[in-house]
């Protein structure tokens, strides 16, 4: 199962963050085959080129640029890369985020906390801020940023995650009521998908992780390109240009209750 207008997104110039791996290199599969140009970018600098050859062999239009998003000038940058290969830019994808593993609320600290917002809502923040005046200049365009369950419901042992989590998504209805007349939309998804991380946590708890996707109403967890990636490149096209400030579950059904 696909989002199956191949050419959907044919032309568009769009940057996704942490597309080294997980979720962000499914997204990054899914809007290449439906034709946009991609500008991948990662902290993991092999990770990330890895992907761009990939991408590229099979015929699509992708550079790549390694940046750590807590580094002051990594948006600019990031933006400046995109407007030098594709000279415009139609969309961005803040996938990227340092996720830690679950910990007691009371144990843990301040560089937790500093952490998860630097590389969360800071970092979306600061790419949101360098993209705006292209995507004015491009006539509109697409934000895609990423929350989590583990903050709209909460989620035990996710205290600095979740909050962080909870204010991308108010920056995301602050945007899209600002930034509507300028035909930009802004929405948050929320998955849940299979990644290297997940894996790790099924082998680690393998009959928590059986609770938690039995308790998925859908029964399996999501790919990060069919499931995901097909979201992203809907929300990234023009099938969904009335769409904006939401929050989009792509959970097998589990954030019905959020
Ligand atoms: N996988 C899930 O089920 C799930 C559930 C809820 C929310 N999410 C959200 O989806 C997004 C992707 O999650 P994932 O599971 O693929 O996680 P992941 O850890 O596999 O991927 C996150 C990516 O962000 C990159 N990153 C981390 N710190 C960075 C930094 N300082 N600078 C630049 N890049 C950095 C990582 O290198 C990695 O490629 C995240 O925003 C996550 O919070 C995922």
């Amino acid at each position: 199962m696909s989002y199956t207008h191949s050419e959907s997104l044919a032309g568009k110039a769009v940057i996704v963050t942490g597309s080294g791996r997980g979720v962000g290199r499914g997204i990054a599969r899914s809007l290449a085959r439906n034709g946009a140009r991609l500008l991948l970018t990662d902290i993991l600098a092999e990770a990330v080129a890895d992907a761009r050859d990939e991408l590229t062999t099979q015929g699509a239009e992708v550079r790549s640029i390694a940046a750590d998003l807590r580094d002051p000038d990594a948006a600019d940058k990031i933006v400046d890369a995109a407007l030098e290969h594709f000279g415009r830019v139609d969309g961005l994808v803040n996938n990227a985020m340092a996720i830690k593993p679950p910990s007691p609320f009371a144990s843990q600290s301040a560089d937790d906390f500093d952490l998860a917002s630097d590389t969360g809502p800071r970092a979306t923040f600061l790419l949101m801020k360098a993209a705006y005046p292209h995507l004015v200049a491009a006539g509109g365009g697409s934000i895609v940023n990423f929350g989590s369950g583990a903050g709209s419901a909460g989620e035990p042992g996710f205290a600095a995650y979740g909050a962080a989590k909870e204010a991308i998504r108010g920056l995301t209805r602050v945007a899209a009521l600002e930034w509507g007349p300028d035909n930009i939309r802004v929405n948050v998804v929320l998955p849940f998908a299979k990644t290297e991380g997940v894996e790790t946590w099924e082998q680690a708890d393998p009959v928590g992780f059986r609770a938690v996707v039995d308790a998925v109403p859908l029964k399996r967890v999501g790919d990060t390109e069919k499931d995901v990636g097909a979201l992203v490149s809907f929300l990234l096209g023009d099938d969904s240009t009335y769409l904006t400030a939401q929050s989009i579950y792509v959970a097998g059904g589990s954030g019905v209750f959020r």
